[in-house]
């Protein structure tokens, strides 16, 4: 076998074998196939595409290429969720607190910030002393302890993944359903989690700017997870303006704490039950999907979740009294109001560039290992459909920077159109797969 042949093969169209597969996903990753052999593969694969067959077999040879947790002897159900990333999307805070409440277990790995979408491990890690990294020991036993975790991915979780996504993102081969799907299940699959809900966003500030693609996505991840033995099911939700009001780190744990205290936004609690539904039903907890939203507002009601939460975060190393007063977690010095310079309806809010201006802010990194600002972000006063008058303000950008500041704020201003006709605010789940 030789990779040339393989990239014969998928530029005639024609399908891969699981050894071909994986003589691949071996070769490239200990590095005896070279970058110019695997990017020509993979971008006849973007081309030619791969079938199910092989998006499945792609997927396991990368999770093959690492390490898998085993929760097997931790007891009771584990749960996970994956989101394909938003701005403003902070669900996982407040849903893993939601399901450890209901006697889940959730031992969730997370990343970091991505271009101009927030990562859950630089959110959290605004909470003063929260430590993400832990000796394989410690993790169980915070698993154990308070039903939940959420930690950085370890490194060696499909690395083969890693080392090949860094290849279709200088070779412009990322946006392929195919290979997202594999990419995205190789290294949740290898969390070890018995069911999984997934949130495939759509819209402006998302990988799929289309419902259908999206709902491709979903229907792939979902198939090889469950082809996996693993129950599973997606949401399919609109990205075409952030979730919630906040957009930053400690800003986003802050909001997620008020909803956690019951002072959620609307369109952010309906994303959390929902994706909350999709796992308590999944996993037999609950028999309808209104009988587990009844079953996790009663967890926020009760003070369970935020309970659930504050253990967790105790027990990460993290500071609690940020959860107790959530306003401890200080926003940066600097602030500058943005303001409407017309009377109407907010009509638009470009996802992208408003978490690229966020970006600007200093709330995420322009280059991989720069330090973030965890105070920076955006404050939105206002969302599509809201009526603005002249000087109204519609958001606030804070920044430790007068340059930051001066830049976010010049991109946000890009970001959001007024117009005379009131617009309908997007309708946020769009669709369900199971
Ligand atoms: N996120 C991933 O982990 N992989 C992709 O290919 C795209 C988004």
């Amino acid at each position: 076998m030789n990779i040339y042949d393989i990239i014969e093969k998928k530029k005639h169209s024609q399908p891969l074998s699981e050894e071909e597969i994986s003589y691949f996903v071996e070769g490239y990753t200990n590095g005896d196939i070279p970058d110019y052999q695997a990017s020509a593969l993979l971008m006849a694969i973007y081309f030619a595409g791969l079938d199910k067959e092989e998006t499945f077999l792609l997927t396991k040879a990368m999770l093959e290429s690492g390490e898998s947790v085993d929760l097997s002897k931790i007891p009771g159900i584990k749960a996970d969720k994956h989101s394909t990333g938003g701005v403003g999307d902070k669900t996982s805070l407040i849903l893993i607190p939601i399901i450890a409440s209901l006697g889940l277990k959730s031992a969730k790995m997370s990343g970091r910030g991505l271009g101009h979408t927030g990562g859950t491990i630089d959110k959290l890690e605004s909470i003063p002393g929260l430590k993400t990294s832990f000796e394989r020991d410690s993790f169980f036993a915070i698993v154990e302890k308070c039903g939940a975790i959420i930690a950085s991915q370890t490194a060696n979780i499909a690395p083969a993944d890693k080392k090949i996504y860094a290849l279709r993102d200088v070779t412009a081969t990322v946006d392929n359903v195919s290979l997202i799907a594999s990419s995205i299940m190789s290294k949740k699959l290898a969390c070890g989690a018995d069911a999984l809900v997934l949130d495939v966003k759509c819209g402006s500030g998302a990988f799929m700017k289309t419902e259908q693609g999206a709902q491709e996505l979903a229907s792939e991840m979902v198939g090889i997870a469950k082809r996996m033995g693993k129950s599973a099911k997606a949401i399919i939700t609109d990205m075409s303006q952030p979730l919630g009001y906040y957009i930053g780190n400690a800003l986003e744990v802050k909001e997620s704490i008020y909803a956690l205290k019951g002072n959620g936004p609307s369109d952010l609690m309906e994303v959390v039950y929902a994706l909350a539904s999709c796992l308590l039903t999944s996993v037999g907890m609950a028999e309808t999907d209104e009988a587990a939203e009844e079953m996790s507002r009663e967890a926020i009601a009760s003070g369970k979740a935020l309970d659930s939460f504050k253990h967790m975060v105790e027990a990460q190393g993290g500071d609690a009294s940020y959860i107790q007063d959530e306003s401890k977690l200080a926003a940066s010095r600097l602030s500058l109001p943005l303001k409407s310079s017309k009377a109407g309806y907010i009509e638009a809010i470009n996802c992208e560039e408003t978490g690229l201006a966020s970006l600007a802010s200093g709330a995420g990194r322009q280059v991989i290992g720069e330090s973030i600002d965890p105070g920076a972000g955006i404050v939105f006063s206002k969302k599509i459909g809201d009526p603005v008058g002249i000087g109204d303000e519609i958001a606030t950008i804070y920044s430790s920077s007068e340059e930051k500041l001066m830049a976010a704020a010049e991109k946000l201003a890009l970001a959001i159109s007024v117009g005379e006709n009131k617009a309908d605010p997007p309708k946020l789940i769009l669709g369900k797969v199971e």
